[in-house]
């Protein structure tokens, strides 16, 4: 048989599909915890649900244009500027299935041969899997626990030189809930500015913070002519299985883009994109009410898992993750995971699925209801004594 691409070998994964997949199959035999994978738990706000099932009766049931439908992308660039506090203009946004793609397209576009790329490590592994797949050389910056999991500013202008194409940010982060600073968005945007990098802002969380206010790098001037912001409509009005996101760039990079587009996917569902043209102007009633719920989440989780034996859990500032130290437990993070979900039937991601400096630590998605957080602390603890 005729070998496979080399790149093949350097594709990773986002290992909470699979510990899904397992934890699905454990079910038949015991019950199960699901805080494995990074999903509001609630349903679609009804008014979005309804706005597709129009637009299917409606027609849109065609192709659309490969950047995306133009009022839905003139609806993006008001309300993602309205947020961030800038002015977007609806040709700097492209639409593409699920924020995912923005990620894979943005280091398409970039990324030659031996190009290096710094991305946060503890981070989402689709950063590492597709800089290494298209060929650049993945560099981790290193998110300490003692400094609440920002990046260390003066470590980034330590590991950027001539060969650094692109700098990968995520605020509010996933596996840490840390967020960044404005003094650190500064520095990072000065850092680029002066190397003449891309920066590629993954503010997919954008609208999931807690007591602090959203600072977006987009906000800071001349970085917009080197930057891709990517959000979506998957966490904020919890829509992952509609498969929606976007980036917002220069009108060049965006016109790249799309053709990218025009040669993988085609478009974004077009009956989807009028769904997401309600969840943007109509009412927000669910989505404040989520917040709310997540809070109180939060609040459960992180206390909760600081009580047990072993667990040290900083207060995440957004997302919806816990991301304990446990160390202090005696038992590797990943034998702690693995014995998580098939002895306490509670699902969680080892720290390592998040790059090698997640290694001793454990990720609990707090997207679940606080009884089923009340169960799975009160089985760890279980697990724990028993040990
Ligand atoms: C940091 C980060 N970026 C991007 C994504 C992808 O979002 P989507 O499901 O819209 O593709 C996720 C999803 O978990 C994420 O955590």
């Amino acid at each position: 048989m005729r070998r496979l691409a080399a790149r093949m070998n350097r594709l990773g994964t986002e290992t909470a599909f699979d510990c899904l997949c397992r934890a699905k199959a454990l079910e038949c035999r015991m019950e199960v915890v699901h805080l494995e994978i990074g999903e509001p738990d609630f349903d679609t706000p009804k008014h979005i649900r309804e706005a597709a099932k129009r637009a299917l009766d409606e027609g849109w049931t065609h192709y659309g244009p490969s950047a995306g439908l133009p009022e839905l992308r003139e609806a993006i660039a008001a309300y993602a500027g309205r947020l961030r506090g800038v002015r977007f203009s609806p040709d700097q946004v492209v639409v593409t299935p699920g924020a995912k793609p923005v990620i894979a397209f943005a280091i398409m576009a970039l990324v030659e041969d031996g190009d290096e790329v710094i991305y946060p490590n503890p981070g989402f592994p689709i950063y590492e899997s597709m800089i290494e797949y298209m060929g650049g050389r993945a560099v981790p910056i290193r998110l300490r626990e003692e400094n609440d999991f920002r990046l260390d500013v003066e470590e980034l202008a330590a590991l950027v030189n001539h060969r650094t194409k692109l700098i990968i940010i995520n605020s509010p982060q996933n596996p840490t809930g840390c967020v960044l600073t404005a003094d650190d968005l500064h520095y990072i945007a000065d850092t680029a500015l002066e190397h003449d990098c891309w920066i590629l802002a993954d503010e997919i969380y954008s609208e999931i913070l807690y007591d602090t206010e959203f600072a977006s790098i987009s906000r800071l001037p001349e970085i917009g002519r080197q930057l891709i912001v990517l959000d979506g409509f998957s966490k904020t009005f919890a829509m992952t299985g509609w498969r929606v996101g976007y980036g917002i760039m220069p009108v060049p990079m965006a016109e790249k883009l799309a053709r990218i587009q025009t040669n993988t996917n085609s478009c974004t569902a077009s009956f989807v994109q009028r769904a997401c043209l309600q969840a943007l102007n109509g009412p927000r009633d669910e989505v404040t009410e989520m917040l709310t719920r997540f809070r109180r989440r939060r609040d459960v989780i992180v206390n909760g898992l600081n009580e047990l034996p072993g667990f040290r859990c900083r207060e995440p500032k957004g997302a919806f993750y816990a991301f304990p130290n446990v160390t202090a437990t005696g038992i590797d993070s990943k034998v702690l995971a693995g014995r998580l979900l098939e002895e306490a039937g509670v699902a969680c991601l080892d720290g390592a699925c998040f790059g090698k400096y997640g290694d001793g630590f454990v990720r609990f998605s707090y997207a679940a209801s606080v009884e089923n957080i009340e169960r799975a602390l009160d089985k760890t603890r279980q697990l724990l004594a028993g040990k």
